[in-house]
């Protein structure tokens, strides 16, 4: 397909987008990449990967802790990073984000606070669709406090299933912590109705926005969440940061996850009292040049028309869907209404394993396992699952090699 055949809306051009990912130009096992894993990881424009370099050698130090210029200005780009990032969730202040190593380590962040003042019995709402990063750190409760964990269902089309939320709640019901997209299926959970019946319960809520603030601009006042978590890797930024966005009051008080430099206000032998919020989350030297890294990625990608590039994604997505639907051995995970851009099918009597590792030799990039969301792949009883998940950067000629690999990973396993 020729790319003056395509329809790209005018305010985007995927093709001047993906100019900015050199690493896009790159051939695997001899033919070009096509790389449909931004899910697990998203790439990185030519701004962040210059941009973090640059910073390496012209201004780096350590942030907070020093006098002389240089630490003042690398404080100034690691506080700078924090504010894109209140302004990409649009939180109301800087203050409310607090940097972590990813969404996983943000989640641990809530679960441990708010786990120290929680006793047995009390409840926790999660859903079958969340990732292990929104059920392993309950599930530290459940063994080391007693903690129950009450578990939400989704529908045969992937989406949360709003009456087995609703039932879910008690009288000691403590906590929710609900994805907003699934890294599996691409559905997208009504947030709003998900914050407002967990705050008509009096209950705080957590969403794992992981996938879903790569695909949608989000608006924490607007959604109202009590916490909301993002990973830096999979917004075309840096691995190893990410960010919890909590709310004033909800940050104030809630416990520390970690002691050391930084996030105290002072200490004796005998007595310790905390900072302020982000500081008090915040101990040691943080990832300073992942952080600033961050907030190039989030200033790139504000600097795009995001619902058309969504518009784009779908559309990429819908053409796979629609190409491997043609045989009627494939099953898709998950067709609810309006899901984001992420598609994950099984082939009758095709591992996903050997279908990925086929499609890999013709240059095309996909993830096969369960995804780290066991209950999900449990509930619609697949092993395994390939999944195919698009960015800003694909193109219809990414979904033309797709189906082309896919095809002859087929016929190889007939
Ligand atoms: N959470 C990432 C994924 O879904 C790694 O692939």
């Amino acid at each position: 397909m020729s790319a003056s055949f395509l329809q790209a809306p005018a305010s985007f051009d995927p093709y001047a987008v993906r100019a900015e990912f050199p690493i896009l130009e790159r051939q695997v096992n001899g033919f070009a990449l096509t790389y449909l894993d931004s899910a697990a990881s998203a790439q990185k424009p030519a701004c962040v990967v210059s941009g973090m370099a640059d910073q390496m050698r012209t201004a780096y130090a350590n942030v907070h802790r020093g006098l002389h210029t240089m630490a003042n200005e690398t404080t100034q780009s690691f506080e700078g990073a924090r504010q894109t990032i209140a302004r990409f969730l649009n939180a109301a202040h800087s203050e409310e984000i607090i940097f972590t190593s990813g969404t996983t380590e943000a989640i641990n962040l809530v679960a441990s606070g708010i786990g120290a003042d929680l006793k047995a019995g009390d409840e926790i709402i999660l859903s079958v669709m969340e990732h292990h990063s929104n059920i392993v750190p309950w599930h530290f409760l459940r063994e080391r406090k007693g903690v129950v964990l009450k578990w939400v269902d989704v529908l045969d089309d992937g989406q949360l299933d709003l009456q087995s939320y609703e039932v879910a709640f008690s009288a000691k019901t403590r906590f929710v912590a609900l994805s907003h997209m699934s890294n599996v299926t691409g559905v997208i959970t009504d947030a709003k109705a998900l914050v407002d019946m967990a705050h008509a319960h009096d209950v705080p809520i957590l969403l794992d926005g992981s996938q879903a603030a790569v695909h949608m601009p989000v608006d924490v006042q607007a959604l109202g969440a009590d916490f909301y978590a993002i990973t830096g890797h999979k917004l075309y930024g840096p691995t190893g940061i990410g960010a919890l966005y909590g709310k004033a009051d909800r940050l104030a008080a809630l416990r520390p996850y970690q002691g050391g430099g930084e996030m105290i206000e002072s200490v004796s032998k005998d007595k310790i009292t905390y900072g302020q919020a982000p500081h008090k989350f915040e101990a040691g030297t943080p990832p300073i040049l992942q952080a600033i890294g961050l907030g190039m990625a989030l200033n790139w990608m504000m600097d795009l028309d995001r619902l058309a590039v969504a518009e784009h994604e779908n559309t990429l997505a819908a053409r796979v869907a629609e190409g491997i639907l043609r045989h009627n051995d494939v099953r898709i995970i998950g067709d609810a209404p309006g899901k984001g851009a992420i598609v994950s099918f099984d082939v009758k009597g095709m591992h996903a394993h050997d279908l990925a590792q086929l499609m890999d030799r013709y240059g095309v990039a996909v993830r096969a396992g369960n995804h780290c969301a066991e209950p999900l792949m449990q509930r619609f009883k697949a092993a395994s699952t390939c999944r195919a998940s698009f960015a800003a950067y694909n193109t219809h000629e990414d979904v033309d090699r797709f189906l082309e690999a896919f095809e002859k990973a087929r016929e190889f396993l007939s």
